[in-house]
């Protein structure tokens, strides 16, 4: 039986070919124009993939096309269901800047497994390393959950590295962080790649605070993938929001563990750099005597066999 493992190659493509069509924006200013070129190319490659693909988790409704939009059947329609969440670029104002941090990330897990988070867009999360998996009680004060991490790594609280967005609603969590005697990497943008940084313990230990939903999925099935850690509570914040999360009946209250927001080991997470970054490097574009080429570095963390792989495609354009 075919499993999500089978297709890495064919969606680390995918990724590949959105890092492609919008690189040539990186640090434009222009967030939309490469957001659209990295949708188109990211749809053409994966409608060529062979599954029954759902967006489970896109970038918003129909009629807001060239979005690949939540409920849009993707794939040639045979081979095995799969549930995908897409952002084809993570960090849209940072790859504007050409600041770091900016990706191309897709997520893929067994037909009906993602969780779908209703209307909520905004959820708080915390994402902690494997070393910490089963150690830490979500619903503790900060402090308690640093003095947790900090055993589970063997490591000073004064040597843990939290990231956390810079926005003004983490201003009371940023407070007891520094309080901690911890250390902060705040962003202003990105919190998928600060989680990856968590996940594969590189740069950070742990990711705190509120930031998209749909982000959210997507790292649950790298944190899944990679035996990491992981706690999200539905958090909305603008009023719309809050009404709609009420008449949905979605619990605000109750931390979802990681394996309420993807239900299958069968999951895997891909991210190709689009600006700089921990765990992956900055889409290249270069030349030589066969002409204009560009290289993608990716990376996938693939949870059937628990392992990363990074690939390095160049390819003339
Ligand atoms: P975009 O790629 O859509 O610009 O999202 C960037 C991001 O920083 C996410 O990483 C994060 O989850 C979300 O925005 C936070 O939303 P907000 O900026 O509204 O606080």
């Amino acid at each position: 039986m075919s499993t999500v493992a089978d297709l890495k190659i064919d969606l680390v493509e995918v990724c590949e070919a959105a890092a492609r069509a919008c690189a040539p924006y990186v640090g434009s200013g222009q967030k939309d124009e490469g957001d659209g070129l990295a949708v188109d190319a990211m749809r053409k490659r994966i409608n060529q993939v062979n599954m029954k693909g759902l967006i489970v988790i896109g970038e918003g409704a129909k009629d807001e096309a060239p979005a690949l939009y939540d409920d849009e059947e993707v794939g040639t329609g045979s081979g095995i269901g799969v549930d995908i969440a897409v952002d084809p670029i993570e960090g849209t104002n940072l790859f504007a800047r050409d600041a770091a941090g900016s990706i191309v990330t897709l997520a893929a897990a067994p037909a009906g497994t993602m969780y779908r988070p209703g209307s909520c867009f905004y959820m708080e999360k915390q994402v902690y390393p494997k070393a910490a998996r089963g150690k830490i009680d979500p619903t503790a004060s900060v402090e308690v959950r640093l003095t947790q991490l900090a055993k589970a790594l063997n490591k000073d609280i004064k040597e843990i590295t939290v990231f956390v967005l810079d926005k003004p609603r983490h201003a009371q969590l940023l407070k007891e962080i520094y309080a901690c005697g911890a250390k902060v990497r705040l962003a202003t943008d990105g919190d998928v790649n600060g989680a990856i940084q968590a996940v594969l313990n590189m740069g950070s230990d742990a990711l705190f605070g509120i930031g998209g939903t749909p982000e959210g999925i997507v790292t649950a099935c790298a944190a899944r993938a990679m035996g990491a850690e992981m706690f999200g509570r539905m958090a909305p914040q603008k009023d719309f929001e809050i009404e709609l999360c009420k008449k949905e009946g979605i619990d605000t209250e109750r931390y979802l563990t990681r394996d309420e927001l993807v239900t299958s080991d069968d999951c895997m997470f891909i991210a190709t750099g689009l600006t700089s970054g921990e765990y992956v490097d900055h889409v290249k574009v270069g030349a030589d005597v066969d002409g204009k080429y560009m290289t993608t570095d990716t990376v996938v963390l693939s949870g059937s066999v628990g392992n990363i792989r990074r690939v390095q495609t160049t390819l003339h354009v």
